[in-house]
């Protein structure tokens, strides 16, 4: 079978979804994961973009061994010089370089002509080409390029150095076939295009990303690019695990496949759902929470006499188990290790102990606890972030006749335990004025979302937040039986990261960088 290269740029074009913003840290954490699902290379960045993009691409660089490491560029000498020192403690480094090449581009947004471009994208990739060995060239808005235009792009990158030649479809604007028609036009006009790996990068914007990615291996592509869970720009990139488990399922028609630790799936995409705040929608292909659910009763009989009759791919396949342990109010640390190892957590003696006393508390509050419940708990501090504030208690008094108010507790670097209390419009509101108080921050709160982790009346609440100050935003993340507690602790929390942005000058917003 014929390998596809998997390009994962959750921590490039991911990142650049909308009110998603990852710290230093969390990047890395995203990163080691997707090591560990066997990636082959990383998009770590867009390391001109800002101080902060550069650190955390040179931080994930350090941190990867197992995997090639990509840094984005324009094609100009400034971004490439950013993206060599990004890139210069990585094992396997690789510069991404790109130019757009469409005539709407190149009239309205690069003023060009088809020649200039040409020779800008051609200069750029002889510069790079004196310090990477590996270069991959990108054709922004290929989608919408004249054919033979592409062809002479293509053609002048392999020239030029280029070991990748990526298409996007930057705009999401492709049909399967017209996609796919793009890859065998190259393979058969293109000379030297045997040279090179042709790569596929797609977008959401008509929902026919994962389409056009596969078509694109069926004409000849090597590669894909995409991200986690699918997000990325507007309506986000093509998601990795749904090519991935198309390959797998349907490896009789693709007669391709790809190196990934599949079993690794359904921890990722948690992962990055976790530490980018982007909620995974329950009928997401195959990591929606309904994915392996059946709800009527013809495919509820249906898989329990036979459970192909329903069900082309095993929840096992991507990692997800059915437990046999269940934990409670009476299960010993013995037990806990073990599902902890279960679960496939490599913990410190120290944070075992933290995580069982988090759990003995939450099964003082839940009969049973599940495995989301444990998931939920120990990840939410699995990217600590330096406390500037602490919440101890909160006190909440609400009545549907009565005006919310809120009593906080909070702990301080430089003040000692401070306590305020305040009214709202509603307790959560009342909540956030009475910290705003404690904290003595000016913040906006941008966005608010609650879900449950598992099922049930004493089920644990998950809050995720954004909050903005000027130009810095942060996210935070509360996970408790109490929502209104889980609130807290996610403001508190994005108050906490907020206050680390703040203080950084290296993980400072990103620059106004426009992809020109
Ligand atoms: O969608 C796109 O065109 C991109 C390029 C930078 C490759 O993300
Ligand atoms: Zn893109």
């Amino acid at each position: 079978m014929r390998k596809i290269y998997i390009f994962d740029t959750t921590l490039r074009d991911g990142e650049q979804s909308p009110g998603v913003n990852l710290n230093m840290q969390e990047k890395v954490e995203i990163a080691l994961q997707l090591e560990k699902l066997a990636v082959d290379r990383i998009e770590a960045g867009f390391p001109a973009a800002s101080p902060g993009d550069l650190a955390g691409v040179n931080a994930v660089a350090r941190a990867v061994k197992n995997a090639t490491i990509v840094g984005l560029s324009r094609s100009r000498e400034q971004d490439i010089d950013a993206a060599r020192e990004a890139l210069k403690d990585a094992q396997d480094p690789c510069l991404h370089l790109f130019l757009a090449t469409s005539p709407i581009h190149r009239k309205h947004k690069l003023r060009m002509e088809k020649h200039q471009v040409l020779e800008t994208a051609e200069a750029a990739i002889r510069y790079a080409k004196k310090y990477f060995d590996k270069i991959e060239f990108s054709p922004e808005d290929a989608g919408r390029t004249e054919l033979d235009f592409l062809c002479e792009v293509t053609e002048m990158a392999i020239r030029a150095g280029a070991t990748v030649v990526n298409i996007p479809d930057t705009v999401g604007y492709m049909t399967p076939s017209e996609f796919g028609n793009i890859f065998k036009t190259l393979k058969e006009n293109v000379k030297g295009i045997e040279r090179i790996q042709l790569s596929a990068h797609c977008h959401d914007d008509l929902g026919m990303a994962t389409a056009n990615a596969l078509a694109a291996i069926l004409n000849g592509a090597d590669q894909i690019e995409g991200t986690i869970n699918g997000i990325g720009e507007r309506a986000g990139n093509t998601a990795l695990e749904e090519v991935a488990l198309a390959l797998e399922t349907r490896a009789d028609f693709f007669q391709a496949k790809t190196s990934l630790k599949l079993s690794e799936i359904a921890r990722t995409s948690r992962l990055v759902s976790k530490l980018t705040g982007m909620v995974v929608p329950g009928n997401k292909a195959i990591v929606g929470a309904n994915a392996f659910a059946h709800e009527s009763g013809i495919h509820q009989d249906g898989v329990l006499k036979e459970k192909t009759t329903y069900e082309i791919i095993s929840p096992e396949t991507i990692g997800l188990k059915e437990s046999k342990l269940v934990l409670g109010k009476h299960s010993g640390r013995h037990a806990f290790r073990e599902k902890l190892v279960d679960l496939g957590y490599e913990l410190s003696e120290e944070q075992v102990n933290l995580a069982f006393a988090k759990f003995k508390d939450l099964a003082d509050k839940k009969k049973n606890v599940s495995d989301e419940d444990i998931r939920a708990m120990i990840e939410e501090k699995l990217v600590e972030t330096p406390e500037v504030f602490a919440l101890e208690t909160i006190h909440v008094s609400y009545g549907n006749r009565s005006v919310p108010n809120a009593a906080v507790r909070i702990r301080t670097n430089d003040r000692g335990t401070v306590e305020e209390k305040a009214e709202g419009n509603g307790s959560i509101d009342a909540i956030y004025k009475a910290i705003d108080q404690a904290t003595k921050e000016e913040v906006e709160l941008e966005d608010y979302s609650i879900k449950s982790v598992t099922q049930g009346k004493d089920a644990l609440g998950e809050v995720h937040v954004v909050l903005r100050q000027g130009d810095y935003s942060a996210q935070g993340r509360g996970v408790s039986t109490d929502i209104l507690e889980a609130s807290a602790r996610a403001y508190v929390d994005a108050l906490n990261r907020l206050i680390e942005k703040r203080k950084s000058p290296a993980r400072s917003k990103r620059d106004n960088v426009t992809l020109i």
